[in-house]
């Protein structure tokens, strides 16, 4: 048994009307890079290589494009079309095929995550997963998202969309899951808003007993590309960084190279696809020894 990765690029986008109107909302830019570089690195930081990419019908065809079959990172990328959006926990009976009698991670194809603890925090909830692991994170206002409600300080709930947020702590779009998750998202009805809720697998989990949540602390960030207003700040964000270290954040060429998943001469050979300066960029990597 292995454990398999999904990047879910379905849905709508209808807050970022007309921009997403023609438009699949995981292609638009943050800063430097497509929305999705950022997710799809996260999972390949964490070691996962065997990856699903699910769009809808009308963008499937521009992800490929876009990414490929993943052998130029060193990686497996395969696709499936999600026909309506059903929600996050569709993607399961989307991916039943793919996931086979695997584990699988879950990312949101929207879901930015920084911070140099991360990939040892979701190789660790892979290696101890004993049915599924949600990432928690503070949030100013968790009213738009899953929100952890405690009792005595242990887990009681988890509730979607709370008017009122019972905590702060939000449950981010990364998520690890036994093989079984497939059997519970078939087993749900939809919510009000019509769809599959993802807290819905994870309090079903919770209720057996076999929901752990991994809580990010500070030097861990999340980043929101839901609004107009959140994607220009994770933008903003990543232009920050990068200016200041010059550093790539979510580079998919650097993560495949220094993962070991490519050699000097591949890396070099993908800045043929780039504009001059981020092909600049990797050349540079080449350059650099000791860089750790
Ligand atoms: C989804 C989940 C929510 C989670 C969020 C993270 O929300 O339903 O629990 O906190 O992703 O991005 P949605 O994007 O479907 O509104």
């Amino acid at each position: 048994m292995t454990t398999k990765a999904i990047v879910l690029a379905g849905g709508r986008a209808t807050r970022l009307y007309p921009v997403t109107r023609s438009v699949s909302k995981q292609l638009l830019p943050v800063y430097d890079k497509p929305m999705i570089y950022y997710p799809l690195t996260t999972l390949m930081l964490a070691g996962l290589r065997d990856v699903l990419v699910i769009a809808t019908p009308d963008d499937l065809p521009r992800y490929r494009e876009l990414l490929g079959d993943g052998s130029q990172w060193g990686i497996s990328l395969d696709y499936v079309v999600q026909q309506e959006p059903r929600g996050v926990a569709d993607a399961f009976l989307v991916a039943k095929e793919f996931i086979g009698d695997n584990a699988v991670v879950l990312i949101l194809g929207d879901n930015i995550f920084f911070g140099a603890d991360l990939p040892s925090l979701v190789h660790r909830a892979i290696a101890d997963n004993r049915g599924a692991t949600v990432f928690a994170c503070q949030v100013q206002d968790g009213s738009g998202l899953g929100v952890v409600r405690y009792e005595d300080g242990r887990v009681a709930d988890i509730v979607e969309k709370p008017v009122k947020p019972p905590s702060n702590h939000a449950v981010t779009g990364l998520y690890v899951y036994d093989n079984n998750v497939v059997a519970v998202a078939g087993s749900l009805e939809p919510s009000a808003r019509g769809e599959l809720e993802i807290t819905d697998v994870n309090r079903h989990y919770l209720r057996k007993e076999a929901l752990d949540v991994v809580f990010l602390g500070r030097g861990i960030a999340w980043l929101d590309t839901g609004t107009h207003d959140t994607l220009l700040q994770a933008s903003h964000f990543v232009q920050t960084i990068e200016h200041r270290q010059g550093l790539k954040i979510a580079c998919p060429e650097e993560v495949a190279w220094r993962m070991g998943w490519i050699s000097d001469r591949e890396l070099a050979g993908l800045a043929a696809g780039t504009s001059p300066a981020y092909a600049n960029y990797l050349k540079g990597l080449l350059q650099e020894p000791g860089v750790p």
